[in-house]
C-alpha cells in the first residue's frame, strides 16, 4: 500500500474539503492509495503523539459542501519555524525540517499534497529542496497568486461580500447615511473590487490604488447632493490613503508571523470627517464571516478538479509543482513560481476600467 499524505495549511477557507473529498475519491480508483490526513497542517506530525488520521470514502463523504477543514489548519509556526519557549520566558523557534521528514519516511508516506496559500507553499518548496516528494494546491480567499487565474474560496468570499453590500444598501437608504464596509483580501484588492461591482458600491478602495481623502469625500458628497442620499464605500482592508500607511498591527499570538490588518474603515470614517464631509457614517467590518460556510458552487467544483489533478501529479511523480486553473485548463506550474509572483490588482485592468465606467470611485 502507498501513501499520500494531505496537509491544509494557513488560513481556512471555503473549498478545502472539497478538494480533500476529490483526493480520496481519485486516490479510491487506484486500489493501491490510502490517504492520511495530518492534523492542523504538519502540526499534527510533529506533535507527540502524531496526530494523523485515515482518509476513506466513508469519511469524505458530502463535505464538499462544508466549509472549513476536516483537518485543521494553523497559520502560525510550521516545521521550519516551530515555536518554543526560551529559559527567559519568551518565545523563539526552532527548524524541525529534518525531524519532520524523517518522521514522515517512518510513517511510510511516498508523497505529500499541502493545499495552503502562499506561506503555505513557500514551506513547500523549502520541503522540496530538502527532498520531500510534495505537490502544491493553491487557496486563499484573497485571490492573489497569478500562477492561477483563480483560487478557490474567492468567489465564496466575494459572493458573502456582494450580499453584505446588498444588506448595507437598504439600511443606508432608509437613513439616508454613507456605510463602509471593510472587507479581507490582505495586500490584494480583489474581494473589495468585484463586491463594489456587484453590489453597486460608489466607491471603492483598494491597497493597489492608494486614495485621497478629497477625491473620496467629493464623490460621496455628489451622490449626497444629487443623488439618493445614501452610498456605499467597500474598502479593502489592505487600502492606503495616498502617502499613507497600513492600518495595521503586530500579532502577540505565539508563532503567527504576519501583520493583523483591520480597522480601515473607522479610519476613513474619521479622516472624511476631519476633511468636512457632514453625511452620517458607519462601518461594518466582514472579517472571518468571508471565509466561513458553504462555499458556492463555482469554488466546489475548483476545488474538486484541483483535488483530482493533485493526485494525478502524484501518480505522475510531478514534485515539486503545484495545481493551476488557466482557463478552461487545469494545469500544473513549478512551485516556485507560484510563490514569487504574486497577483495585484493592475489599475489599468478591464476589470477597474468596468468599475470607472458605471461611476466607481477609487478615489484617485
Ligand atoms: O489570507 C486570508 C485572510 O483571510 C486575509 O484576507 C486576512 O487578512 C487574513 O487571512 C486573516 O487572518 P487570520 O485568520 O489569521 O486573522
Amino acid at each position: 500500500m502507498k501513501r499520500v499524505l494531505v496537509a491544509t495549511g494557513g488560513g481556512d477557507c471555503p473549498g478545502l474539503n472539497a478538494v480533500i473529498r476529490a483526493i480520496v475519491k481519485r486516490a479510491a480508483q487506484e486500489r493501491d492509495w490510502e490517504v492520511i490526513g495530518s492534523i492542523s497542517s504538519f502540526d499534527g506530525i510533529l506533535r507527540e503523539p502524531t496526530e494523523i488520521r485515515v482518509l476513506d470514502e466513508r469519511s469524505v463523504a458530502g463535505i464538499h459542501v462544508q466549509g472549513g477543514t476536516i483537518i485543521g489548519t494553523t497559520n502560525k509556526g510550521g516545521p521550519f519555524a516551530w515555536p518554543v519557549k526560551n529559559k527567559d520566558g519568551s518565545w523563539g523557534s526552532v527548524d524541525r525540517s529534518d525531524e519532520m521528514i524523517r518522521k514522515l519516511q517512518y510513517l511510510g508516506i511516498d508523497a505529500v499534497i499541502s493545499i495552503g496559500g502562499d506561506g503555505s507553499q513557500k514551506i513547500s518548496q523549502a520541503l522540496y529542496e530538502k527532498g520531500l516528494n510534495i505537490i502544491g494546491v493553491p487557496k486563499t480567499i484573497d485571490n492573489d497568486l497569478s500562477a492561477t487565474d483563480f483560487t478557490f474560496g474567492f468567489q465564496t468570499a466575494v459572493q458573502i461580500a456582494t450580499e453584505a453590500v446588498d444588506k448595507l444598501v437598504t439600511t443606508a437608504a432608509s437613513h439616508n447615511r454613507v456605510l463602509i464596509l471593510e472587507v479581507m483580501g490582505r495586500y490584494a484588492g480583489w474581494i473589495a473590487l468585484h463586491a463594489a461591482i456587484a453590489g453597486g458600491a460608489e466607491v471603492c478602495l483598494i491597497p493597489e490604488i492608494p486614495y485621497d481623502i478629497k477625491k473620496v469625500a467629493e464623490k460621496l458628497s455628489s451622490r449626497f447632493n444629487k443623488g439618493k442620499g445614501h452610498a456605499i464605500c467597500v474598502v479593502a482592508e489592505g487600502a492606503v490613503p495616498v502617502g499613507g500607511s497600513l492600518t495595521s498591527e503586530e500579532s502577540s499570538e505565539v508563532g503567527y508571523a504576519n501583520l493583523r490588518l483591520g480597522g480601515v474603515a473607522r479610519k476613513l470614517e474619521m479622516e472624511l470627517k476631519k476633511s468636512g464631509f457632514e453625511a452620517d457614517m458607519r462601518e461594518t467590518v466582514l472579517g472571518h464571516l468571508q471565509r466561513g460556510g458553504i462555499p458556492v458552487a463555482y469554488d466546489r467544483i475548483l476545488a474538486t478538479q484541483f483535488g483530482v489533478k493533485a493526485f494525478e501529479m502524484v501518480l505522475e511523480g510531478r514534485f515539486g509543482e503545484m495545481v493551476a486553473y488557466r482557463h478552461p485548463d487545469i494545469i500544473a506550474v513549478p512551485l516556485v513560481d507560484a510563490v514569487n509572483r504574486p497577483n495585484f490588482v493592475d489599475p489599468g485592468c478591464d476589470l477597474v476600467r468596468t468599475a470607472k465606467g458605471v461611476g466607481i470611485s477609487f478615489g484617485d
